[in-house]
């Protein structure tokens, strides 16, 4: 039978709620709502409220988070390595939207309260930090590099300026998983379905001049869940914190499968 509420044990609890410090000007304190888990304790996942001085910390999202773990709860857990969105680690779902917090400015969200929580429908190991094995072997699945039969060359494998263009919107994906897991399709179907992060990654290997695996990477995707489980929802597009088109590339894929049927 379908079950529509939480597990008792997933119910997300009120927590603890950490005031703003004193002589804080009341014009700098916004409250940030932060989920947090231990799954040490057996206890529920909770909401635990910081009231924080924004004129003590950096204008982005990551900064508060930063600030919490430094001077107002060191046991805040979360991924972070760059600061300069490269990495992609820092990726949670950020007033509602995933996101990358060290290029998310506090100042876009209007929201009284500022809800940050990890990235949606995955395991979460702890507070900010979801399990993403499956997600990267989605994307080690994918063979991300040059698959070639011909010999190689003594230099190097040449590519057009053209043909080199046709990755631009592709090669910057960092993996954050922001558009996976944005997706209803992966929600439901995540071990079946690639999602929109591996098939962008599918399609840039599929489409680079060099490669000479086209037809066994196609067959590799032909299936009613590895690809076509992707229904144009257009999450993945909307979220994407580098302005990537993971929903165009899934496109492509699918009219290079029926290209090469006729
Ligand atoms: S396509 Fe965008 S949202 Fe998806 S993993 Fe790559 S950078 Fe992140
Ligand atoms: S810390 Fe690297 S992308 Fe945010």
């Amino acid at each position: 039978m379908v079950q529509l509420t939480l597990p008792k044990n997933s119910t997300i609890q009120k927590g603890k709620h950490w005031p703003a410090p004193e002589g804080a000007d009341p014009k700098n304190v916004r409250q940030f709502r932060v989920y947090r888990y231990d799954p040490d304790s057996g206890e529920n996942p909770r909401w635990d409220t910081y009231d924080l001085d924004t004129s003590q910390f950096g204008p982005m999202a990551l900064h508060a988070i930063i600030y919490i773990k430094d001077n107002v709860d060191s046991t805040l857990t979360f991924r972070r390595s760059c600061r300069e969105g490269v990495c992609g680690s820092c990726a949670m779902n950020i007033d509602g939207r995933n996101t990358i917090a060290c290029t998310k400015p506090l100042d876009e969200i209007k929201s009284k309260v500022i809800s940050i929580s990890p990235l949606p429908h995955q395991a979460v190991i702890k507070d900010l930090v979801p399990d993403l094995n499956n997600f990267y072997a989605q994307h080690a699945a994918m063979q991300p590099y040059l698959k070639t039969t011909t010999a190689a060359p003594d230099k190097e494998w040449k590519q057009s300026i053209e043909d080199r263009e046709k990755l631009d919107g592709l090669y910057e994906c960092i993996l954050c998983a922001s558009c996976s897991t944005a997706c209803p399709s992966y929600w439901w179907n995540g071990d079946k379905y690639l999602g929109p992060a591996a098939l962008l990654q599918a399609y840039r290997w599929l489409i680079d001049s060099r490669d000479e695996a086209t037809g066994e990477r196609l067959d590799a995707l032909e299936d009613p869940f590895r690809l076509y489980r992707c229904h144009t929802i257009m999450n993945c597009t909307q979220v994407c914190p580098k302005g990537l088109n993971p929903a165009k590339a899934i496109g492509a894929i699918k009219q290079m499968l029926v290209e090469r049927e006729v």
